[in-house]
């Protein structure tokens, strides 16, 4: 494990639920680093990611930093033969992958959580099954709390937060993303409004904030328009829900979860580990979805100008 900060503990503790043997972690904050190895009975601990790649000879590695490091520790990981699980933004800009090689690109599975949460992947099922007909759009609308302004202030909100509905349009559509038009207000960047132009004609939009006060519950919705109906999936502090056509009798739900779909991810990990399974998400996936991000963040700045989305070199 690299980085130990919220969320390095969350993936932490789903290794722990998972069974799986952790050998050591790393944070540049070294004192977390020992702390958190006696808390969790880990025999080694680091200040730096890349002294615990060259001492241990682990089968894969967590990357949980901040975004600014993601490349480079996945570039020093796979370079040493490892498998990496790789938090989302995976880069923090499209230009920033071409420092990735190939062969460490296929080493990567990145951390797009929601493509492993049940709910999330019901709503695929029925969507490809037919069960609201051929799609027509998708509308996203991601909240978080205002604190996100500061806590992750080095990492603008399209990619941080909006990443994630950037990712599940060109999932869900079955189509890459060619064209947005955005706009992106407050200072610092807090609320980013986007239209999505996919390949198949399809328009989509997403709204991602970090404006709620600090101690609101995350509220997120989706919405799946088909030419035969409309599929919904609520997220809040009560739970999740995917509706259908009837209000009354929802397809599915779920209690509420921290991190729907950490544990789910995390086992696929240790399966891809053991060349169980084949990556559920795919690196070009995550990386066109930070050339959709990066499109939105130079529409936003221009004003609102349509901009292409950039092709990531396989
Ligand atoms: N998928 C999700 O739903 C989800 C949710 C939260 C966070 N995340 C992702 O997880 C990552 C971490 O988020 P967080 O909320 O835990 O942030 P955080 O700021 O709480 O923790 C980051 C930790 O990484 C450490 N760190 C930073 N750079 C480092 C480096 N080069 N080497 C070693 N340690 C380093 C910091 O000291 C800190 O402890 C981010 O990329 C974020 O996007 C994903």
């Amino acid at each position: 494990m690299i980085g130990l900060g919220a969320f390095g503990r969350a993936h932490l503790q789903a290794y722990v639920r998972a069974g799986a043997r952790i050998a050591a972690v790393a944070d540049r904050d070294g004192g977390l680093a020992r702390r958190t190895a006696e808390e969790f009975g880990v025999p080694a601990s680091f200040a730096n990611g890349v002294d615990l790649l060259d001492a241990v000879p682990v089968d894969g590695v967590s990357v949980v930093t901040s975004a600014a490091s993601h490349v480079e520790l996945a570039r020093e990981a796979t370079l040493r033969g490892r498998k990496v699980l790789l938090e989302k933004p995976i880069a923090t800009t499209a230009a920033e992958l071409a420092l990735l090689p190939a062969a460490a690109r296929s080493r990567i599975l990145p951390g797009h959580v929601l493509r492993f949460e049940p709910l999330h992947q019901r709503l695929r099922a029925e969507i490809t099954s037919g069960r609201i007909g051929p799609v027509l759009g998708v509308a996203a609308g991601r909240s978080r709390t205002r604190d996100h302004q500061r806590l992750y202030a080095d990492v603008h909100p399209a990619r941080m937060t909006g990443i994630h509905d950037i990712d599940l349009i060109a999932w869900l559509t079955g189509s890459p993303i060619r064209r947005v038009v955005a706009s992106v207000e407050g200072d610092p960047a807090s609320l980013v409004q986007a239209h999505l132009f996919s390949a198949s004609g399809v328009g989509s939009s997403i709204r991602t904030s970090w404006l709620l006060p600090d101690d609101a519950a995350v509220e997120d919705e989706l919405e799946v328009y088909g030419q035969e109906g409309v599929a919904r999936l609520r997220v809040n502090s009560t739970g999740a829900v995917l509706y259908g056509q009837s209000r009354e009798r929802p397809w599915a739900s779920a209690p509420p979860a921290d991190a729907p779909g950490l544990d789910a991810e995390i086992v696929h990990f240790l399966r891809w580990l053991r060349d169980d399974v084949e990556p559920l998400v795919s690196f070009a996936e995550a990386a066109h979805a930070v050339a959709v991000a990066d499109a939105i963040v130079a529409s936003g700045a221009a004003g609102g100008t349509p901009i292409d989305v950039l092709e990531v070199p396989s």
